[in-house]
């Protein structure tokens, strides 16, 4: 793709003038003095827990408290925002699945599309958070904020976080910094991409990290302070629509382990799978054991992509496998699950393996 720049320089040596037009309506400028209008989508999760005392932090029930206890909760939302709630399901999100996120994106990109929503925060559980967040950082039609919020401590705990982590995902939704900047992740006082972010402990407030490429910014005394942003095409800017669309095509990971053997690849394949990610060792290395059955999925058209399980860093085209001659696809920089997402977009697109590596360095 010709960088703007130098399309611009083309234009003006062609006497020529480009307009680059947005694939989506800017969000709207809002009264300096207005309070933004913000939308919380509640999914469920931990935020929505209930333990049976004030010191359960493990071992509570998720998903049990509705919206609107949600946000009576905290009363200082309204100094921030103007905000509505709406429950679209309850669950503990390690049962998240295709339904619920065609459910979710479709009904994010109708609120998106109307003028007195400015944002939308989605209070979700954090088993699933980082799938959800890439989900819909390829889906969302609209640069508007779209801020997802989870808790590690259900809501009876002493110093729960759902409430804080709330408060400070409204203003965030709510500000103007956040705009175009793609799904966010804000829990801790952290603002993360949905892209890069992941969760790195099991029980800790600090879990949501960006290893490496790091974080985006901070929330901090009322307000959202930025230092970076992905630079990956998203949200308005991808080619991904699911506007029409009742289900998404079977993708499963294949965990790579010393000793491994094709028994959990041939039972995906013999499943139906249309693409495979598979989280090899090191630079995604494929075994012995396991290379011929990946080549005759391949040859049956099931699409293959090498991804890590390490997790942070560059899988790197013909490194560790000739991609080229078996025509695999490698994941750049995205960890197993995060790459089974784009690969099912890209699916309901083509399933020409070049141009699913081009969206694999694209977004
Ligand atoms: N059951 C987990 C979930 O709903 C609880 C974890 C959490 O939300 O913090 O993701």
């Amino acid at each position: 793709m010709i960088p703007s720049s130098c399309l611009t320089r083309l234009a003006s040596a062609a006497g020529l003038v480009f307009v680059l037009l947005s694939s989506a309506p800017p969000a709207q400028a809002r009264d300096p003095g207005s309070l933004p209008n913000v939308m919380i989508l509640a999914t469920g999760g931990t935020i929505a827990g209930t333990g049976a005392s004030s010191t359960t932090t493990v071992g509570y029930t998720a998903a049990k408290v509705g919206v609107d206890a949600l946000i009576e909760a905290v009363p200082e939302l309204k100094k921030v925002a103007n905000v509505k709630g709406e429950q679209v399901f309850q669950i503990a999100s390690e049962n998240m699945n295709d339904a619920y996120w065609l459910k979710l994106a479709k009904r994010v990109n109708t609120l998106l599309a109307q003028g007195d929503v400015d944002g939308i925060v989605i209070t979700h559980g954090t088993d699933t958070i980082e799938e959800t967040a890439y989900f819909l950082d390829l889906v969302v039609k609209s640069k508007k904020p779209v801020v997802i919020v989870g808790a590690m401590r259900p809501s009876t705990a002493i110093s729960a976080d759902g409430p804080i982590n709330l408060y400070n995902a409204v203003i965030l939704a709510g500000s103007e910094e956040a705009v175009g900047k793609g799904v966010l992740v804000c829990l801790n006082d952290q603002i993360n991409a949905g892209r890069e972010v992941t969760k790195t402990n099991t029980a800790t407030l600090d879990t949501f990290r960006t290893p490496e490429l790091g974080l985006l910014g901070y929330l901090q005394d009322n307000k959202a302070h930025f230092y970076r942003q992905s630079t990956r095409r998203n949200t308005a800017d991808t080619e991904f629509d699911v506007s029409g669309l009742d289900s998404l095509p079977r993708v499963d990971i294949v965990y790579g382990y010393a000793n491994m053997d094709p028994t959990a690849l041939n039972a995906f394949v013999a499943a139906g799978a249309k693409g495979i990610v598979h989280a090899g060792v090191g630079d995604g290395s494929l075994a012995d054991a396991v290379k011929p059955a990946l080549i005759e999925a391949r040859k049956k058209g099931v699409l293959i992509v090498r991804s890590s399980r390490v997790g942070n860093g560059i899988v790197a085209r013909n490194g560790e496998a000739a991609d080229d001659d078996l025509d695999f696809v490698v994941s750049d920089t995205l960890n197993p699950q995060k790459a089974r997402i784009l690969l099912m977009l890209a699916l309901t697109r083509t399933t020409d393996s070049k141009a699913i590596q081009t969206m694999f360095y694209t977004y």
